[in-house]
């Protein structure tokens, strides 16, 4: 599949290696592509661009910018572009502010969420919000001994669901589909959760699993 990965921080870079090691074309999107010389090295079958270069090459976008430019990325991407594909949100809505006691602080509320926000501004691409609840470090078969960790996903669209939950079992994930688009209201503070012990106590390797 030819995957074009609109970012060009840590998860970008991490999901695009990750894409590349499944055998899949991988394309990453930037405004400074001077930030993924060395990415670029170190992978030199991936490719670069701009947001819409990435978007246009894409059978599936994957969505990896900081929270509060989210929309703006998309829009530089653009909505034609968008159109009829699958768009894994791996975003989170977190503020310009410092975390209080280890808790960071979003700029939704509690009974919103960045997803939908995107949904609405984007209609004509389907949403599927996955792999913003753990760092990126773990997001490629990572390895516990407890078994295989839980990535929670939701969206509006079925196929597009069972599209990312493959890519998950490829990336060494069972998936929890926790429905529509609202779910992300629930999957996004995942984010606060996760990083709690990590800004409290420096613990940043760890993963969520449900036990059914
Ligand atoms: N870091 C993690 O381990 C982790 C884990 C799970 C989820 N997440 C979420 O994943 C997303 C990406 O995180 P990250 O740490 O890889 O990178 P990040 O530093 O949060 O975001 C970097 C990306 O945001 C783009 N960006 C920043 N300001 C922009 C603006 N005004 N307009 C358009 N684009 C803008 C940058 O564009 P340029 O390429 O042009 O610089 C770059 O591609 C975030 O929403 C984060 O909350 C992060």
């Amino acid at each position: 599949m030819k995957v074009g990965i609109i970012g060009s921080g840590d998860v970008a870079k991490a999901l695009g290696s990750g894409f590349l090691k499944h055998g899949h074309q991988v394309m990453l999107g930037t405004r400074t592509p001077a930030k993924l010389a060395e990415w670029k090295n170190a992978n030199p079958t991936g490719l670069t661009g701009t947001f819409a270069d990435t978007a246009g090459f894409a059978e599936l976008v994957v969505l990896a910018v900081k929270g509060t430019a989210a929309e703006e990325a998309l829009r530089e991407a653009g909505a034609e572009n968008l159109k009829g594909k699958t768009v894994i949100d791996a975003t989170n809505p977190i503020e310009d502010a410092p975390p209080s006691n280890g808790v960071l602080k979003f700029f939704t509320g509690p009974n919103e969420s960045l997803m939908e926000k995107l949904q609405t501004a984007f209609p004509q691409a389907n949403f599927v919000k996955a792999f913003n609840s753990v760092g990126n470090t773990r997001m490629v078969n990572p390895s516990f001994k407890e078994g295989k960790p839980t990535m929670f996903l939701c969206g509006r669209d079925d196929q597009a669901k069972a599209s990312v939950a493959r890519i998950l079992d490829q990336f060494g994930w069972e998936t929890a589909d926790m429905g529509g688009p609202e779910a992300a209201r629930a999957i996004e503070p995942l984010c606060m959760l996760w990083c709690i012990p990590g800004f409290l106590r420096d613990e940043w390797t760890h993963a969520f699993k449900l036990l059914r």
